[in-house]
């Protein structure tokens, strides 16, 4: 087996859609990925201790062939790097992001393969070329839920027999206040006759401020899952979990609903 700090302040908050409505959403994060949140989240260093954790104890080869989805300014995948892996890739639908991780990547002679790319469509990887598939921090809870599937039916056939696969989710248990807000939210997209969706919450605060827009129609979004609903997706997309933890369950102390959840993974 092939084996940022927690964006609690800043996302406190993952039927059919119309390719209106599909793009629409992924555009709006894509753009304050773009803009208001491309300087705090190119310039994040150094990895979580609940993301070390899961690191070092599934990224055990070091010629394992690694692939990073969303990599942002590459924190996560330079942070691989330094543990001595050689054989690294890594995208990001925002241009941006990629171009500056180039820049890093020629200032340290890094060896990392970076692309822009959309994670519902990695044609541009060929099926069964990496070991280890890295999807930490937001980067599935963007993702509007028919698609989602799509997303993971992408990373299913890009792993290898023997891949091992990280995801993190956004916890709906790790705040309080997301039945109430879902309440809210819902109930004003009702009023407008926008489709419902519990678990689909607007930002609630955008790069530290809050996200007075939050109740406004085509407002970004993103996906808070329960652990029985990852369960249930990941088993639909023929992964089987190898260990499912909060973060609060990571790092011990007794918070267990802290965080957000991480999964290991490997292909049934
Ligand atoms: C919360 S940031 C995490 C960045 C980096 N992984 C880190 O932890 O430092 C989420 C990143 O995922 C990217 N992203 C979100 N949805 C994506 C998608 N469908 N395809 C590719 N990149 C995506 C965003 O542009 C953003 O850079």
């Amino acid at each position: 087996m092939y084996g940022a700090k927690e964006d609690s302040g800043t996302v406190s908050n993952f039927g059919m859609v119309t390719p209106k409505a599909k793009s629409m959403t992924k555009n709006l994060n894509k753009e304050l990925y773009g803009s208001e949140l491309f300087h705090v989240w190119s310039q994040k260093k150094g990895l979580l201790e609940e993301e070390a954790y899961m690191i070092h104890k599934y990224l055990v080869h070091k010629d394992a062939r690694v692939l990073e989805a969303g990599t942002g300014g590459g924190r996560i995948i330079f942070e691989i790097e330094a543990l001595g892996f050689t054989n690294l890739h890594a995208f990001d639908y925002v241009e941006k992001m990629i171009e500056y991780c180039d820049r890093v990547k020629a200032e340290n002679s890094s060896p990392v393969d970076f692309a822009v790319a959309d994670a519902t469509d990695l044609n541009r990887y060929p099926s069964h070329s990496f070991d280890v598939l890295v999807y930490l921090q937001q980067v599935l809870c963007f993702i509007d839920e028919p698609l989602v599937d799509r997303a993971l039916e992408e990373a299913y056939r890009l792993g290898a027999k023997d891949s091992v696969y990280l995801f993190s989710f956004l916890n709906w248990h790790s705040k309080f206040y997301n039945p109430i807000l879902s309440g809210i939210v819902n109930l004003f997209r009702k009023i407008r006759g926008e489709k419902v969706a519990k678990h689909k919450l607007p930002w609630l605060m955008i790069d530290g401020r809050f996200n007075w827009k939050l109740l406004q129609g085509t407002q970004p979004g993103n996906y808070w899952y329960k652990k029985s609903q990852i369960r249930q997706m990941l088993a639909a997309a023929s992964f089987k979990v190898i260990e499912m933890k909060t973060a609060g369950e990571i790092l011990g102390g007794g918070k267990t609903d802290k965080g957000h959840v991480y999964v290991a993974c490997s292909k049934r």
